[in-house]
């Protein structure tokens, strides 16, 4: 099938890209779309052309598969694309861009070499590189300051935030709205175009040095803003700089160069093993497409915390929300929560006034199973108790229609046990949204022993369908994220039990690239939360493990966190934390009773034992089988505990800095540390053969 097609309607010449899903730049394209170019040059018949993508978008981009070659030093090398942007440029006919859906990257780098881009309202417009770890590589750097401004180039280039026409329309990017029928309407314009000057030589919006100055200095500020710890923005902003002070092909081979640069750097592989590691956690062996229409409403269980976020997130999506709770004051503070939420996000201008009244309108509130029996999902989020949840569960049993997926919220709790006291184990499941519901983007779908296939796939495609990564995890206790997350909370207090302070841990996580410190966290998700995990969970009940010390202690004084004021950290008005003397000196009482010798710990340390615990336990879950893919881990710590992408994940990032200095530094954290860091079996091995995770997963997709 050929990537490119040609047809000619009324004089117009109309080159459509055709390789799905989304039309990337993968090697044939360019050829084809030149060759296209030729055909149209040498037709007598053809006065003008229209360059458009075939199905559901305009180009989405280079082929990010063969970018993730050049990352690593592999295949031929990246998207050549000049002679291709020249052609378009130098055509003696007007060449016409109609887009639709997304012009992203490579795609809008094509566009814009173009002499007019129509498009329809719907479509999105963006030079998405920086979410990559790169910077535009195909002369966009150069091309859309001479066409939008030097400052619209900066932010759309370090934000990496794709516009709607209406902006693109503004900005000058493109000439104009297509209202109706995308090609016809290009057609038109394309007939009636006069050859427009080529975009390079469009200099007059260039700008001069003492006008562009402050536009590069906030556009620093704002890669240094968005993105602190990220190298692509900032280069990004030096590419356009050589548009503004360079002659365009000297423009040209500096962005080529930076580009050369950033692709080959470990944030760039990062990014990009990120990119395709959420695509590949929706991909489930032996699970059928799923489908999301099987879906319309949700009925939830508990309107606290979680069930108000969820209830959200399901009304966001467009779907009819039942929503029970057992008090009707429960019921009314929990709606007066959700309001707040939304009247916040209209204030910060993402909903309008009207959008909340709608969402606000799906949600039905009530006190009782009323119209339960009409859900096609009924997702329970009361408090975390097996006894609770176990009532509950018999409850909703009695009168879910058949088919009907029963999740429980449940963070920690066995979906097995929860689903043993049902007729149906085979519908119950386990959601696990992340707290606030309706902004985290991650869901842990948790698989039960009996649990279906077909549960499995609609719960994937309701996450889909709720803007959410769904990640399929197995039921052991804390799934994959918490239960990694132990090992890291512990020793972090352990750290500072040692001779560290929790200011200096936040900060060491922090400076890695964390979205929080550990304290912050404890302090933000509620020490009471975690204790009440711990009693149920029954940590450290065996004899012999390392018990931190003082974080009961905070519990017993009241000290839960932001919500009492105080907990790690104490709080003010501002709800910044502060560290707290008395903390401190609790945390180093405690230690010297308990025969602790307590010494400076550097940032050094601090990272590792954090980071290396999470790998270690990420090794064991992986190994027993309870993710899919060591890639799976990745997507989960990404999206729901703050990972820095830009490190790819824990155990993306332990493959770059090599499983055997991991084993080496966790061999001896074992000897001086104690028999917690025994290594994981697969890190042995994997050690051993010179392996990654990365390999591991590949042996096993093969
Ligand atoms: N290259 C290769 N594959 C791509 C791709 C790309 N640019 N964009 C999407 N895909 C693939 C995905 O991997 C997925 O494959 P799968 O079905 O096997 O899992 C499939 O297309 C569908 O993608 P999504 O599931 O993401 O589909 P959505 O409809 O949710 O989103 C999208 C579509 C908005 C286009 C989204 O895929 C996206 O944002 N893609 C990335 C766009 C991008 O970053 N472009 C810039 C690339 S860098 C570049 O162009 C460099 C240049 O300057 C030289
Ligand atoms: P919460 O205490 O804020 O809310 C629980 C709500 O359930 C209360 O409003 C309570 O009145 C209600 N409830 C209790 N019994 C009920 C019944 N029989 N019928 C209807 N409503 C009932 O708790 P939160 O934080 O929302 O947690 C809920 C669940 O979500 C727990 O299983 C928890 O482990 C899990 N979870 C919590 C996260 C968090 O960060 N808070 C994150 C992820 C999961």
């Amino acid at each position: 099938m050929s990537l490119v097609t040609y047809n000619v309607q009324d004089g117009v010449a109309v080159i459509a890209v055709d390789n799905p899903p989304v039309n990337a730049l993968s090697p044939g394209v360019p050829e084809g779309l030149e060759a296209a170019l030729d055909r149209a040059a040498g037709d007598a018949g053809v006065k003008a052309l229209v360059v458009m993508g075939a199905g559901r978008t305009f180009i989405a981009g280079a082929d990010i598969a063969v970018l993730q070659d050049m990352a690593w030093g592999k295949g031929p090398g990246g998207p050549v694309l000049h002679d291709l942007l020249q052609k378009l440029e130098d055509s003696a006919k007007p060449v016409v861009m109609a887009i639709h859906g997304t012009a992203l990257g490579g795609g809008l780098e094509v566009a814009i070499a173009g002499h007019y881009r129509v498009a329809l309202a719907s479509a999105q417009l963006g030079q998405p590189e920086v979410n990559l770890g790169i910077i535009p590589g195909a002369e966009g750097t150069q091309r859309l300051p001479r066409l939008a401004g030097i400052e619209k180039a900066i932010n759309m280039c370090v934000s990496g935030k794709p516009i709607a026409a209406s902006e693109a329309l503004a900005a000058g990017l493109i000439d104009k709205v297509i209202e109706g029928d995308l090609t016809a309407g290009a057609i038109a314009f394309a007939q009636r175009a006069p050859l427009a000057a080529k975009t390079h030589e469009r200099n007059g919006r260039l700008g001069t040095v003492a006008e562009n100055a402050p536009l590069f200095a906030a556009g620093l500020a704002l890669a240094a803003k968005l993105r602190p710890s990220q190298e692509a923005p900032r280069r990004a902003v030096e590419a356009i700089e050589a548009a503004a002070t360079l002659p365009f092909e000297e423009g040209c081979r500096r962005e080529r160069q930076i580009f050369a640069e950033c692709v080959v750097s470990d944030q760039a592989k990062s990014l990009i093993h990120a990119f395709f590691a959420e695509r590949a956690a929706a991909k489930i062996p032996g699970i059928g497409k799923p489908s999301a229409s099987a879906i319309a409403r949700v009925a939830i269980i508990g309107a606290g915390t979680m069930g108000g976020g969820i209830a959200m997130a399901c009304a966001n999506a467009g779907l009819s929300v039942l929503l029970k709770e057992t008090k009707a004051e429960a019921l009314d503070a929990g709606l007066a929560t959700i309001r707040r939420n939304y009247e916040t996000s209209v204030k910060r201008g993402r909903f309008t006034a009207q959008d909340v009244e709608q969402r606000l309108a799906l949600i039905h509130p009530q006190l009782d199973y009323a119209s339960f029996d009409s859900a096609d999902v009924i997702i329970e989020a009361v408090f975390e108790s097996m006894a609770l949840k176990k009532q509950i569960f018999s409850e909703i049993d009695a009168i879910a229609r058949p088919g009907c997926i029963l999740a429980s919220n449940t963070s920690t709790l066995s979906i097995d046990e929860i689903a043993s006291v049902t007729a149906r184990p085979s519908s119950v499941i386990g959601m696990h949204f992340f707290s606030p519901a309706n902004v985290m983007r991650l869901l842990e779908i948790v698989r039960g022993r009996a649990t279906s296939p077909e549960i499995i796939a609609t719960a994937m495609a309701l996450a889909k369908h709720l803007k959410k990564v769904g990640v399929l995890a197995g039921n052991c206790p804390g799934f994959i994220g918490n239960r990694m997350f132990f090992p890291y909370m512990y020793e972090t207090q352990f750290l500072v039990e040692d001779g560290a302070t929790p200011k200096q841990v936040d900060a060491a996580l922090t400076g890695f690239g964390m979205a929080m410190g550990m304290f912050a966290v404890d302090d933000m998700a509620g020490i009471d939360v975690a204790w009440r995990v711990r009693q149920e969970m029954g940590h450290f009940r065996e004899p012999g493990v390392r018990k931190p010390l003082v974080q009961d202690q905070l519990y017993a004084m009241g000290r839960y966190g932001q919500k009492t004021g105080k907990g790690w950290y104490t709080y003010g008005e501002d709800r910044k934390p502060v560290s707290d003397p008395l903390v401190e000196e609790l945390i180093a009482t405690s230690a010297r009773t308990a025969g602790i010798a307590r010494r400076a710990i550097g940032d050094q340390e601090i990272v590792e034992r954090s980071v290396y615990a999470l790998i270690n336990e990420g090794a064991r879950v992986l190994e027993e089988g309870f993710a899919l893919r060591a890639s799976d881990i990745d997507v989960v710590y990404l999206n729901g505990y703050g990972f820095p992408g830009w490190r790819g994940g824990p155990m993306f990032y332990a493959d770059l800095t090599g499983l055997k200095k991991i084993l080496e530094t966790i061999e001896r954290f074992r000897r001086e540390l104690g028999p917690r860091w025994e290594p994981a079996p697969l890190l042995l091995k994997l050690a051993a053969e010179g392996h990654g995770f990365r390999d591991y997963d590949r042996e096993r997709e093969a």
